[in-house]
């Protein structure tokens, strides 16, 4: 059904062996190349191939059967570190360039992905046999994968994307791509053609949500139709090549039972974080990047009542709440004219004329912290956001300065005050050493001394050691308050024998 040609490469050879008829030629256009090819001519058979401007501009095939020891362990099941070796390379751009010139991508578009994928295998198994390329079954399943990924996904990243274990993706230019898997950073053998086909990869992908990178709009943030978060920053600002970082989004959020078995938390903590989450507390998460805030977030709304009315506020959504009556509401970028943005302000501020019973802060970052606080403030208890700072007692200042900068012009005794009516409890999470994601502490906002916020910890992460296989040892130890400021809150739900219950074990750590 597609318009096939010779398919042996540039040297112009007589009638290919092996091949069906050739149907009409159709426009061959570069799927992971840049530039459209020029339009071919219709029906014209076995034609020499033609030079053509679609080809990815990858190093000159070599001669493809003079090298039949090509991949000494191309197949890969994507569970393992992805090792290509030199000679693979170089015999898939042979073929890729083969099936670029042999198929049309336009038509290639228009079939639904399965079929899509059948009819290139059938093209490049062919390409395959006619080029006396020597591997074996297994080497050419992987071929065929790879290929497959290039033109109708996102090529090299597509076994990576598949992994449910891996929480980031970090590409820094073609031949450099990294993963974080169980708080780890590793480097991985994957690694794309050139900085062109990557480049295209993440156009590819910014394109998805309306955008385009280039050298004039070298900065994009996109999302994958799987709800994973993507940054895309080029040269001339990225200076050794594109640059992707993807947050991979979790199909399955952690749960509080999750963080207890993974040690994050223990099981008295848990206890509290569950009654802080019922008893509408307002609540700051503080931690570092990828130190778990997101997930922690997630995990206390479990505890919000299904009848209340939440509405979230995210950079890209990725808060997945079970209650029945939830808003979710998402910023948006500018366009490529530089209008349109709607900023996190915009959306907490229209928030407040929603009705809302809970509001959600994905990430707070800016100005957006002081209508939070407002509407913490003004009967909206249970509010909760994240917010990046490395102690309880930072994220306080952070939120501070963030007011400050917002270009409130408030005296600090003020936003102080408003800071310590709003904030109930703040939350720490931190990524320690050995990779391992812990809740550190768990702090209450007492009130203004002077013009000092007093802070008292309910309960501290003390690190002992390690053990022998180089993970930390620890254990989150109570700190001996007995009525938590929230003690009156816990009680009006309900709460306050369990509460109690929880802070005597913690004691007993
Ligand atoms: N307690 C935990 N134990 C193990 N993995 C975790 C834990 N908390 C979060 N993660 C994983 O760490 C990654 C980053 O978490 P996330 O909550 O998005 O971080 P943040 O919002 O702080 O950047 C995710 O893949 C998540 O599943
Ligand atoms: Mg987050």
């Amino acid at each position: 059904m597609f318009g096939k040609r010779s398919l042996d490469g540039p040297t112009p050879t007589p009638a290919a062996p092996a091949v069906a008829p050739p149907p009409p030629v159709a426009r061959v256009q570069a799927a992971v190349g840049a530039k459209p090819a020029p339009a071919q001519a219709a029906p014209r058979p076995a034609a020499p191939a033609a030079p053509s401007a679609a080809r990815p501009a990858a190093a000159a095939p070599p001669a493809v059967s003079a090298n039949p020891r090509m991949m000494p362990s191309a197949v890969d099941d994507g569970s393992g570190p992805e090792y290509r070796s030199e000679a693979y390379y170089r015999v898939k751009s042979t073929i890729f360039n083969a099936l670029i010139e042999t198929i049309d991508l336009t038509q290639l578009a228009q079939l639904d992905p399965e079929s899509a994928r059948d009819e290139i295998r059938d093209i490049v198994a062919e390409i395959i046999s006619i080029k006396n390329v020597v591997m074996s079954i297994a080497e050419q399943e992987a071929l065929l994968d790879d290929i497959c990924n290039d033109v109708l996904g996102y090529g090299p990243l597509e076994p990576l994307l598949a992994r449910d274990d891996i929480a980031d993706i970090m590409v820094n230019g073609a031949n450099a791509v990294f993963i974080e898997v169980n708080g780890k950073i590793s480097k991985t053998g994957i690694r794309f053609r050139d900085n062109g086909q990557l480049m295209n990869i993440c156009q590819r992908i910014v394109s998805q949500v309306g955008r385009r990178v280039d050298e004039s709009s070298p900065i994009c943030d996109a999302r994958l139709p799987d709800g994973s978060r993507v940054n895309v920053i080029v040269p001339p600002l990225a200076i050794d090549g594109p640059t992707l970082t993807i947050r991979k989004f979790k199909k399955d959020k952690l749960k509080l039972s999750n963080l207890v078995e993974f040690g994050s938390i223990s099981p008295a903590g848990a206890k509290i974080l569950q009654i802080i989450g019922a008893c509408r507390c307002n609540v700051l998460i503080s931690g570092g990047t990828g130190s778990g805030k997101t997930t922690l977030l997630n995990t206390l709304t479990a505890f919000i009542d299904p009848t209340e009315r939440v509405i979230t506020c995210e950079d890209a959504a990725e808060l997945q709440l079970q209650q029945p009556h939830v808003v979710r509401l998402e910023t948006r970028p500018p366009n490529l004219e530089g209008s349109g943005q709607v900023t996190m302000r915009d959306l907490v501020k229209n928030c407040l004329r929603m009705r809302p019973e809970r509001i959600i802060v994905g990430e707070v970052r800016g100005s957006e912290s002081f209508d939070l606080l407002q509407a913490m403030n003004t009967g909206h208890d249970g509010s909760m956001g994240t917010l990046h700072a490395n102690t309880p007692r930072e994220a306080l200042s952070r939120l501070e300065s963030m007011i400050t900068m917002g270009g409130f012009s408030l005296p600090p005794k003020t936003i102080r005050e408003i800071i310590v009516a709003a904030v109930d409890v703040v939350i720490q999470a931190a990524r320690l050493r050995d990779g391992s994601r812990r809740i550190t502490q768990i702090t209450e906002v007492l009130g203004l001394e002077g013009e000092t916020i007093i802070t008292q910890d309910l309960l501290v992460y003390e690190i002992q050691g390690e053990d022998q296989n180089g993970r930390i040892t620890g254990r989150h130890k109570g700190t001996g308050v007995g009525r938590p400021r929230f003690w009156e809150r816990a009680r009006y739900f309900g709460l306050e024998k369990e509460l109690a219950q929880a802070l005597d074990e913690t004691e007993q750590a």
